[in-house]
């Protein structure tokens, strides 16, 4: 590994670990606001969903795993930017979250059929392109079946983020086991129809290495 390199995955490390809570809580992206809320990301990646956003135009973009609602706030302003699309977000738990008239909040498990049924329904009354972002539960089994459920819901062109790839070693959390990024080689290994888009990770740092998914045709 080179000193540039080291560098990246130093600094990756520090910003991952640093801030630790007393409520287990880590990581500078605890300290992250977008408006006020508490948003966990890293701001380069935000800065990528912005373009990712205006690239693709959707007309839905799909959120598994909620939280307080600061990405789904700022995915929203971005929609009403490019004057297109809306927000379904899910989380299992009901907390406190901004209203927005782009957004609609699904309080349950991604791997409901109420849930998945909800979201499918709404993903075939859009005509436009459908973006899926994974944050959710981050343990292998889980979010590879939540890959394997919403991943064909994702429109050519268009990309499935799976987020916080970084764990496990990737370079962060070495203790994590299997995670996002043992679930993406899998579930690759099985949809050649996605190909990871390197070109999104061009910042360097980024919480989700191999974790932009573009949808290069519709399938096999
Ligand atoms: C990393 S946080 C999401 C952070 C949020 N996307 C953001 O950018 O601030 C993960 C969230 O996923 C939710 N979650 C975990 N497993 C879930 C599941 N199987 N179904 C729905 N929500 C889940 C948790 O309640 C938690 O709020």
């Amino acid at each position: 590994m080179n000193d540039h390199s080291t560098a990246v995955r130093n600094f990756h490390r520090a910003f991952y670990e640093g801030n630790a809570r007393a409520d287990g809580i880590q990581g500078l992206h605890s300290l992250t606001r977008y408006q006020g809320i508490e948003t966990h990301k890293c701001p380069l990646d935000l800065w990528v969903f912005q373009e990712i956003l205006h690239d693709v135009r959707p007309a839905l973009v799909i959120e598994l795993g909620t939280f307080l609602g600061g990405t789904t706030l700022f995915l929203a302003h971005q929609l009403e930017l490019f004057n297109c699309g809306s927000v379904v977000s899910v989380d299992c738990r009901e907390l406190s979250r901004p209203q927005h008239p782009r957004v609609q909040y699904l309080v349950g498990n991604t791997q409901s059929p109420e849930i998945i049924g909800m979201i499918r329904q709404k993903a075939q009354q859009v005509t436009g392109p459908v973006l899926v972002i994974h944050d959710a539960d981050h343990h292998y089994d889980v979010c590879l079946e939540d890959l394997e459920v919403y991943g064909p819901l994702v429109t050519t062109g268009s990309y499935l983020i799976v987020e916080d790839t970084n764990v496990n070693g990737h370079p962060v959390n070495t203790e994590w086991g299997p995670g996002p990024w043992e679930a993406v080689e899998a579930f690759l290994s099985k949809r050649s129809e996605f190909a990871r888009d390197s070109g999104r990770e061009k910042f360097l740092m980024t919480y989700n290495p191999g974790g932009y998914l573009r949808r290069c045709h519709s399938s096999d």
